[in-house]
């Protein structure tokens, strides 16, 4: 197809834009929209799936892996899939608040997308438990901003509460369209593939995304666009594993704090997920997770927020106990930016800079020259 870019422009004219508008406009067959649904959009999606063989050379190499950068959304995690639509439908249904509890990353796509559509944001975030590049995206999209003294399972129960008043739009993952948003990252990697992965891993928190990931799948699957189902690994960290455990955790704990949740809300969603597609879903610790943390960025220049990177921990593992099947073809996704967690990536850096005079002489001689 000819690209207008590529041919001169007449004066006086403009060409048509080619732009990408999101993925309400560019996936509406799949989802819960019609002409009356008014579009707020930043234009997310349409991220980058990298091919990352370095990463794979280091896990004894094998298969393919193939990372979906949703750290690449506009505010730089998956959750603005599923909030482009959210948002969209409360402002369809005259709403004029719309509330979540997050671990961070909920709050600051709720956030942007409230201040593009006029809507009022509130936030519940548990105290001192967020990374500050989520923190300090809230507060500039001008949500209102509450510290719960309790973890994330506290806040929700909060949300789910006041959404029950009818007064609040409630914007978490137990909100269907939040599911339905996010499936769309699915359906890119299967065309950006040309065909459905034989894997894919994913973290796992409060286990919506996983639950979106299997439906988008399967519906691409039905609809003929792909030939067959991938079978779906999630990973939980070892101190936050309700779902591996069989059991709620009353206090999470891990470095990964995106994913420090102790009683997921799509629980039976992953279960349906993980049987479904023949899959598994296991713990990694907070150890595996930062490792894979540093490996990612040092092999193959992506860098990700620590809860991402449980994901390529699991990987990891399964490469090195001989699970990865030869020629198999993985994707994984990479949920949130690195720079969303810059305290976590400079503890775990393990150097600090080198400060030097402003010398020539003297940086060569610490560079080895
Ligand atoms: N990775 C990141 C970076 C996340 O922010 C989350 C969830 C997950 C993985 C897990 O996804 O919950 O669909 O299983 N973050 C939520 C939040 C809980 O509030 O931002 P999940």
């Amino acid at each position: 197809m000819s690209n207008p870019s590529d041919h001169p422009q007449p004066p006086g004219t403009r060409r048509p834009p080619i732009a990408w508008t999101g993925i309400i406009d560019r996936y509406a067959e799949f989802l819960p929209v019609t002409d009356a649904t008014p579009v707020i959009s930043l234009h997310e999606g349409n991220t980058p799936l990298i091919r990352v063989d370095r990463f794979v050379e280091a896990c004894g190499g094998g298969f393919e892996l193939w990372l979906k950068f949703e750290g690449l959304n506009p505010t730089c995690s998956f959750k603005d899939r599923g909030m482009t639509l959210a948002v969209s439908k409360a402002v369809e249904r005259k709403a004029e608040v719309v509330i979540c509890a997050s671990t961070g990353n909920t709050s600051a796509s709720a956030a942007a997308y409230a201040a593009r559509s006029g809507l009022k944001c509130v936030v519940l975030l548990p105290k001192g438990k967020i990374a500050l590049g989520k923190l300090a995206q809230a507060l500039m999209y001008g949500a209102t901003t509450i510290a719960i003294e309790g973890n994330f399972d506290d806040a929700l129960r909060i949300v789910r509460e006041l959404g029950e008043t009818g007064k609040v739009e409630v914007v978490n993952s137990v909100n269907p369209v939040r599911i339905e948003g996010q499936k769309t990252a699915a359906f890119e990697i299967c065309d950006q593939l040309g065909c459905a992965p034989h894997f894919h891993f994913l973290p796992v928190g409060n286990a919506g995304n996983i639950t979106a990931y299997w439906r988008g799948f399967k519906e691409f699957h039905t609809a003929g666009r792909v030939d067959r189902l991938p079978r779906m690994f999630g990973f939980q960290a070892a101190g936050a594993a309700p779902i591996v455990e069989g059991h709620k955790i009353d206090h999470p704990e891990t470095v990964a704090s995106a994913i420090r949740i102790g009683n997921p809300a799509s629980w039976q969603g992953a279960t349906d997920a993980l049987n479904e597609s023949k899959g598994s879903i296991e713990k990694v610790t907070d150890e595996e997770i930062l490792e894979a943390y540093k490996l990612i960025a040092r092999t193959d220049g992506v860098f990700v927020e620590p809860a991402s990177a449980a994901a390529l921990a699991g990987i990891f593992r399964c490469a090195k106990e001989g699970k990865i099947p030869e020629g198999s073809i993985i994707s994984a996704t990479m949920t949130g930016h690195g720079l969303k967690d810059p305290d976590t990536a400079i503890s775990s850096a393990g150097f600090e800079a080198t400060v030097l005079k402003p010398d020539t002489r003297e940086v060569m001689k610490a560079i080895g020259l």
